[in-house]
């Protein structure tokens, strides 16, 4: 049997260690892995190699992604898609493991539809899967996003400011909140916790009258609200020096956590097993500690939420 992986949309901590795992457990059981470069894109191209046990020496310690990533927006066109089965077809591949978030799970299900077994991992900072409580990559932005709230801590509080700082997760609101609680946030903004302009206002205003030597720090959600317009007023009601800080790209970098190395290496011997049993079209999760797997079409169909649970710790703390 021959199987390729690939990396495809944002790039996230966990993603060397899953292809480590699938290379490891397809070798072991007699699978030729291949690794496809650039996402989608190198599908098309051709940009295969086969991937030997040498090639994945020390990834598991790396961020990023070895095979890199790419988005090619005509992947939703079925003659390029072709074109990319051809070129499968052209080395033997049979299935593909794709590591990616949903936009790459649609072009998964496209091809298993076009008769390739696909098999999803869900890679992504953003935590913004329906059919698994954690996406490969979301612990270790968290801890990134703890590290640089510390240091935005520091310098706020030497200058008795606000800042106000914007997280990534897409439309997904999971590592704002997160973060929020774990930094003690005076406020989280995000889809699944909507508080209004003038409840912030009247709460920095509130602390700072109570102490003017104290500090704020405020999470928003990107793609949410307005960043610059909540600075704007701030500093016009409250009178209090406002800054924002976007922490960009910085929060997709950095060696895995302890948790994404478990969890990717555990998604990716599963991979090779529902590939082993035949299985294609599928997507793998965690769910309760267990890993679990589903349909395709059904996981993209799932909705979801942020844990109600979790969102009313923002409330109370
Ligand atoms: P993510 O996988 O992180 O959600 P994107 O949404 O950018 O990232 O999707 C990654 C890639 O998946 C796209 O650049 C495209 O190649 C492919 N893709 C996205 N949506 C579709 C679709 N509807 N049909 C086929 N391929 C798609
Ligand atoms: O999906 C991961 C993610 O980092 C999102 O959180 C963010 O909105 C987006 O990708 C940024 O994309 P790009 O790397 O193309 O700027």
């Amino acid at each position: 049997m021959k199987i390729g992986i690939l990396t495809s949309g944002g790039d996230s901590p966990g993603m060397n260690n899953a292809i480590a795992a699938i290379v490891k457990a397809g070798i072991a059981n007699g699978i030729e892995v291949y690794g496809i470069y650039n996402g989608y894109k190198g599908m098309v191209e051709g940009k295969i190699k086969k991937l030997e046990l040498s090639d994945i020496l020390g990834i598991v310690d790396k961020g990023g992604t070895i095979l890199r990533t790419a988005r090619l927006p005509e992947f939703k066109e079925v003659a390029v898609r072709q074109k990319a089965i051809e070129q499968l077809k052209a080395f033997g591949i049979e299935a593909v493991v794709v590591i990616g978030g949903d936009g790459s799970y649609m072009g998964a299900m496209k091809l298993s539809e076009m008769g390739i077994n696909c098999i999803g991992l869900p890679g992504t900072i953003d935590n913004d899967i329906a059919c698994t409580d954690y996406t490969i990559g979301f612990d270790t932005c968290q801890n990134t996003i703890l590290d640089a709230i510390k240091y935005l801590k520091d310098t706020a509080a030497s200058h008795c400011r606000c800042i106000i700082c914007e997280c990534m997760g897409n439309k997904c609101g999971d590592l704002t909140l997160f973060c929020g609680i774990g930094t003690d946030a005076d406020f989280i903004l995000t889809p699944d916790h909507p508080v209004s302009f003038d409840n912030v206002v009247e709460g920095v205003r509130a602390k700072f009258e109570k102490d003017p030597d104290t500090y704020s720090i405020i999470l928003l959600s990107e793609k949410y609200v307005n960043a610059e317009e909540l600075k704007d007023r701030i500093n016009n009601e409250v009178g209090c020096p406002t800054r924002i800080c976007v922490l960009g790209h910085i929060q997709r970098g950095g060696s895995p956590t302890s948790f994404d190395r478990i969890l990717s290496s555990r998604m990716g011997v599963k991979a090779v097993e529902l590939l082993l049993e035949g299985k294609g079209g599928r997507c793998i999760g965690i769910k309760n500690n267990k890993i679990v797997d589903f349909d395709i079409y059904e996981a993209l169909a799932m909705q979801r939420i942020t844990d109600p649970d979790t969102a009313r710790l923002a409330d109370i703390l």
